[in-house]
């Protein structure tokens, strides 16, 4: 292969450039209020039924025009690339209904061209169910989460579909409507499951060859064999443990005993985790999940790589995107060992440096 260029990098560490696989970051307003109040004992359960949380952001996202999305959401953003990422998906998932769905989505895809970064979309209308559909769950699926999904798509906005599997949002039968849908469409699957409690989502999800499942605290053996079977992803999120206080920790023993590929990621949402460090989602996966820093590192490459199915980066190997981070540092170890230090010295996207 010809070398077209040759750049000196002063003996720095290089390693393939980070990717979030799982944000959240297109959304209005915050939730410091939740913050408050969860520090006065309230749980995230209990503020959710109250028709705060995620409702609280559906409310602050509604009204919002693309442009006022877009420029809300370029800081978080802008954090994130000073950090090295260059590939990061964005969920939809605080419109709940179909106009506010795409104007999220249309949000992220204009990210994309303003920045320098690969933004894959989600379509995450099956989230929670708005108040205006209180009691009418399985017509939501198939009213807003289904047709509007086609929409979406139809419109290019689509690269893959997610939904929330759990006691406060859609049980696993609900879900399913939504992946068989996408997949008639062609279009990967994702779940958010055993998050909060065991619904066996990852086990459904699995079976319908879902690219990853995430979160996976309450995940247990059935569900870690169908992940094994299926190939899929478990992409764990420290950045919602950490913010919820949780004492149950993902099965990640259990995980690498059955080979199953482990990513981490953000999770970068207003709720559960206000979080736009790659760096310092590497730490908490290391001190809090038990993750060695090499499996952290490869949490936010080669496995987040798979879990939104690129197969052209995340590697240092000939034929991979040029997409590399450049660090001021000697090992590996230090990108998961500080916190709040950002030792990036360049990000080189494309072979571009
Ligand atoms: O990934 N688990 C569900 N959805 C988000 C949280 C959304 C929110 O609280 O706004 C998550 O943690
Ligand atoms: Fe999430």
């Amino acid at each position: 292969m010809a070398v077209s260029e040759q750049v000196d990098l002063g003996g720095r560490l290089v390693t393939p450039a980070l990717i979030d696989c799982h944000t959240h970051l297109v959304h209005g307003g915050n939730r410091a209020s939740e913050f408050e109040m969860r520090l006065q004992g309230a749980s995230y359960e209990q503020i959710s039924r109250a028709g705060g949380g995620i409702m609280s952001t559906v409310n602050a996202t509604r009204g919002r025009s693309v442009e006022q999305l877009v420029a809300e959401v370029l800081p978080r953003l802008d954090a994130m690339l000073a950090e090295g990422v260059s590939t990061v998906e964005i969920k939809s998932g605080y419109g709940l209904n179909i106009e506010t769905e795409i104007n999220m989505l249309r949000a992220a895809r204009r990210l994309g061209e303003i920045r320098q970064v690969r933004v894959v979309t989600t379509w995450l209308a099956a989230h929670a169910l708005p108040p205006e559909c209180a009691d009418r769950a399985d017509d939501y699926i198939s009213e807003i989460a289904i047709q509007g999904l086609r929409r979406a798509h139809a419109q290019g906005l689509v690269d893959a579909v997610d939904g929330f599997c759990e006691s406060i949002a859609f049980d696993r039968d609900q879900i399913a409507r939504v992946f068989d849908a996408a997949r008639a469409m062609g279009l990967p699957i994702r779940l958010h499951a055993e998050q909060l409690s065991n619904n066996r989502g990852a086990e459904m999800a699995a079976r319908k060859g879902a690219l990853s499942v995430d979160h996976l605290e309450y995940l247990d053996d059935r569900g870690i064999a169908a992940m094994a079977r299926a190939g899929t992803v478990a992409v764990l999120l420290p950045g919602a443990y950490y913010t919820l206080r949780e004492t149950q920790a993902p099965p990640v023993d259990a995980l690498r005993r059955a080979k199953v590929p482990i990513a981490i990621a953000s999770d970068a949402n207003p709720g559960s985790s206000p979080l736009t460090s790659p760096l310092l989602t590497m730490n908490m996966a290391c001190t809090l999940f038990g993750l060695t820093p090499a499996e952290a590192l490869a949490g936010m490459t080669v496995n987040a790589a798979r879990a939104l199915g690129l197969r052209d980066r995340g590697l240092l190997q000939v034929g991979m995107r040029g997409d590399l981070a450049v660090w001021n540092v000697e090992h590996p170890a230090e990108l998961a060992y500080r916190m709040g230090f950002n030792p990036l010295w360049k990000r080189i996207i494309g072979g571009q440096a």
